[in-house]
Parts: structure tokens; C-alpha cells; sequence
């Protein structure tokens, strides 16, 4: 049996496979984030370790055999949040997340400075971690003065797993401070930021032992003590190693909180103008490139806690067939947007607004807008070399079937859905758990689900798809500077 831990936005998720990576069972435990301040995003370090046992008593309660068997462990978790702890180990403030904003200054200063984009690849996003380093030197030194090490929040987990700090290169990539190429990281860059090797966790490959499984864990859960830890990925690419996509040319799209379109690359292929993100992948010598958006089942949730109605009857009122763009257009920056504005100073904003808009008509507007933002990203792919053919759908969103028939429709690429399962992080961390315990070949375990239908592009609303999509292009530039 191996398990794989997912620290989600929302929530802890365990999963546990067995030899053959048949899914035996999962816990879950839910997760807030708490926005003290416009722009703000944090959660309590120590939540996820609550979380994290809730969803392990879950599965211990339901799979208590299957749970003793465990010979591997993988860990994801979201990405670029800045964990800080002082030389006892002990957290210094509330971790900043990756769709916190407050430090765009800060990036913005950095991302002039062009040792950045030339040694990691890509845009100081004032998601990454680097410029909230920053922020926290500017508004809050002492704590600053603090910190002993800063950790990715998944190898948050890990320190409380097995007592060491160690990191891997796909997460690592999303600081600003690793030299992706070079899959290190840059002392030069961390100077940048006042900080230097020794406040950084060691690297290792996702595939690799990162850690044991510390014996007083061992004992309550029912685990061997010593059970090897895998150096996991960032959630992007525990999921492409859940799906398959390892191999260039191989793509998802991902509804999540965030939205990903994400593409495996054979080799390094920086293109910083473009705003795509080039990060390592989990298996060694492989890096990959992906279009975020900061907002997509958020988008959808936000409507569905002002309107009072579940995303899922939200969704419901639209029935199953696509509709025409109504002439309302969403825009979905309601935390700013990084793939393709790095902009995180803008917000989101319905317009064409009529007496006759109903909510279904919003709710469409909504489904639209993430799909345009996703075309966004895959012109920005493009432009950084990678031209998409086809992508797999995953994430909560894509339970439904209007948002991927207007996906489809406004990326003009078909869209795989996969057989019925659970490929997302938590299994890709599980894979990760059980390459790293067992030796195997990464490519023999990271195989691609059977795909179990395909959302054709609609041909007859292609048109009036692409006239949205005009219109979508238009207001970014309309809007901008409108924001208070
Ligand atoms: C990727 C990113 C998000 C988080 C959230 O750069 O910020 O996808 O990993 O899960």
C-alpha cells in the first residue's frame, strides 16, 4: 500500500493505492482561508497538521489493514505559500498564500532586477515566495530577523512527518529562488532577498526518499516507523504525474480553485514575457509549462455565496446544452491574474448587463469567462512554443459538463475526460510514494488514465465563441486602472 497526502487550498486529502495503484480509500478534511486584509490570503500552519491527522483518522477508521500495509508516503500541496519558522522550529506568523497579492511591490522590484527571470525562468509573480520574504523584511522585521528556514507548505507537513527540511524541484521552482535549469538553488538570488542556503530546506527529485516516517506518527496511524517519505511535487505536477502527463506534448486543464492549463516539456523552455509559468516536473530532467489563472472554481464559488445557491445548482440552470454568449462577459480577476496580465492589481467585473440578465445568465457569463481565460493561457502557451492538441480535464469543476463543452469551445482543442476515478494530486503523490519506495521506473507508474469521453468543440457556436472571446480581449485593456 502506498499513501498519498495532498495539502489542498480547501483541504487535506489522503488516498491510499495499492501495488497495482488501485484506489483502496481516502479521508478528507476541509481547510479555510482566512483574508484578514484586501489581497491578503493566509492559513495557520497548524490547521494543516490537524487536517492532515483528521483525514488519516478517517482513513485509519474505514481502512485500518490497508493502513498498516503502507511501505510508501507522497506528499503534494499547493504551491509558492511562504512557511516561516524561527530556530526552533517554530512557525513566526500565519503562512502567506500563493493568491496572496500584497506583495506586488515587492515582485515588481525584483522582476527588474534581471537576474531573476534569467536564472528561474519566469515572472517574480507576487504569488511566488521571494517577494513575500520581501514583504515581511519591509512591514514586519522582527520577524524577519526571525527566520531560521522557509519552507514550502507541503514540506511543512514533511518536518512534521519526519523531522527534516527538505524540499524537491517542482515546488522549489515556484520560489523565485531556484535556478530551474540548473535544478539548484541560486545563492546569487537569495542574497537578492537577504537570505542565504542554510535558511533553505535541501533538495531532492520527487521520485526520491525524502525523509522516514517519525515513530511517535508510526505508532498512532498503525505504520511501520521508518516508512520512506517521497520528495513529492507542488500540486500542478503531483497531478500530472496522477494523469500522465509526463511526456511532451501531453496536457490538462485543471478546475480547481485555481485554474492550470499545463503542458509536460522534454527539456527547459523559459519564456518569461509570455507570463507562462516553466517550473521542474517531479521526474528528474523534466520540467513543464503551465497558464494560471488565480480564480476558476472560485469564480463560480463567489457567484454561488452571493446568489445564495450551491455551484452545483448554479450550474444545473444551465441544462447540458451550450448556449450562445448572452453579450454578458465576466472577467475572473477577482484575486488579480497572472497568466497572461501579471497583474495583481486588477479585479473582476461583469459587463453588458441587461434587465433581462438572470442569474443563469451570470452563472453562463462566469462558466465563459474562466474558458476565455483559459484561451488566454493557451495563446501565451503559443507563444512560448507549445502548441496544444488536445488536454485532459480535472479538478471539482470538471464534474460539470457545460463548463468543459465551453472550454472546448473556447480553446478550440477536443477535451478528454478521463474514466471514472481519482487521478488528481493526492494519487500523483501516492505514484510519487510508491516510485520512491519501491524503485520503479517513474514512466512505467505515471501512465494516463483510460479516457472514458471527449468534449468536442461546438462547431455551430464556434463563431459566436470567438466574437465572445473579442469582447473578453477588449475589456482587460477597458478596465484596467478602473480598480479602486
Ligand atoms: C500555481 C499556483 C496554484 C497553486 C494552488 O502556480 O499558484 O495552482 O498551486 O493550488
Amino acid at each position: 500500500m502506498y499513501l498519498g497526502l495532498d495539502l489542498g487550498t480547501s483541504g487535506v486529502k489522503a488516498l491510499l493505492i495499492d501495488a497495482g495503484q488501485k484506489i483502496i480509500g481516502s479521508g478528507h478534511a476541509s481547510l479555510d482561508v482566512s483574508r484578514p486584509h484586501p489581497g491578503w490570503s493566509e492559513q495557520n500552519p497548524a490547521d494543516w497538521i490537524r487536517a492532515c491527522e483528521t483525514a488519516i483518522a478517517e482513513l485509519k477508521a474505514s481502512h485500518p489493514k490497508e493502513l498498516a500495509a503502507v511501505k510508501g508516503i507522497g506528499l503534494s500541496g499547493h504551491m509558492h505559500g511562504a512557511t516561516l519558522l524561527d530556530a526552533g522550529d517554530q512557525v513566526l506568523r500565519p503562512c502567506i498564500l500563493w493568491n496572496d497579492t500584497r506583495s506586488h511591490a515587492e515582485a515588481a522590484a525584483l522582476d527588474a532586477d534581471p537576474r531573476f527571470r534569467q536564472l528561474t525562468g519566469n515572472i517574480v509573480f507576487p504569488g511566488f515566495t521571494a517577494p513575500k520574504l520581501a514583504w515581511v523584511k519591509n512591514n514586519e522585521p522582527s520577524v524577519f530577523a526571525k527566520v531560521a528556514k522557509v519552507l514550502l507548505p507541503k514540506d511543512f507537513l514533511r518536518l512534521w512527518l519526519t523531522g527534516e527540511h527538505i524540499s524537491e524541484m517542482s515546488d522549489s521552482a515556484g520560489t523565485s529562488w531556484l535556478d530551474v535549469g540548473k535544478r539548484r538553488w541560486s545563492p546569487e538570488l537569495l542574497a537578492a532577498t537577504s537570505l542565504d542556503e542554510r535558511q533553505m530546506p535541501s533538495l531532492v527529485e520527487g521520485t526520491e526518499k525524502a525523509g522516514a516516517l517519525r515513530a511517535e506518527l508510526a505508532v498512532s496511524w498503525g505504520i511501520a516507523s521508518g516508512t520512506p517519505v517521497a520528495g513529492g511535487a507542488g500540486d500542478n505536477a503531483a497531478s500530472a504525474c496522477g494523469m500522465g502527463t509526463v511526456g511532451a506534448g501531453h496536457a490538462f486543464v485543471s478546475l480547481g480553485t485555481s485554474g492550470v492549463l499545463f503542458a509536460a516539456n522534454a527539456s527547459y523552455l523559459p519564456n518569461p514575457a509570455s507570463a507562462v509559468h516553466t517550473f521542474c516536473h517531479a521526474l528528474p530532467n523534466t520540467w513543464h509549462q503551465m497558464g494560471v489563472i488565480l480564480s476558476a472554481t472560485d469564480s463560480l464559488n463567489w457567484l454561488s455565496e452571493i446568489s445564495g445557491k450551491k455551484a452545483g445548482e448554479l450550474t444545473a440552470e444551465l441544462g447540458d446544452v451550450l448556449r450562445a454568449p448572452s453579450g454578458v462577459s465576466f472577467l475572473p480577476y477577482l484575486s488579480g491574474e497572472r497568466t497572461p496580465h501579471n497583474d495583481s492589481a486588477i479585479r473582476g467585473s461583469f459587463t453588458g448587463l441587461a434587465h433581462e440578465s438572470s442569474r443563469a445568465v451570470l452563472t453562463q457569463a462566469v462558466l465563459e469567462g474562466v474558458a476565455f481565460a483559459f484561451r488566454d493561457s493557451l495563446e501565451a502557451l503559443k507563444t512560448a512554443g507549445t502548441d496544444l492538441t488536445r488536454v485532459t480535464a480535472i479538478g471539482g469543476g470538471s464534474r460539470s459538463r457545460y463548463w468543459l463543452k465551453a472550454i472546448a469551445t473556447a480553446l478550440q482543442v477536443p477535451v478528454d475526460i478521463p474514466a471514472d476515478g481519482d487521478f488528481g494530486a493526492a494519487f500523483g503523490a501516492a505514484r510519487l510514494g510508491l516510485i520512491a519506495a519501491t524503485g520503479a521506473d517513474p514512466l512505467a507508474v505515471c501512465t494516463a488514465p483510460r479516457t472514458d469521453a471527449t468534449i468536442e468543440p461546438d462547431v455551430p457556436l464556434g463563431g459566436a465563441y470567438a466574437d465572445a472571446y473579442q469582447r473578453y480581449r477588449a475589456l482587460y485593456p477597458a478596465i484596467k486602472g478602473m480598480t479602486a
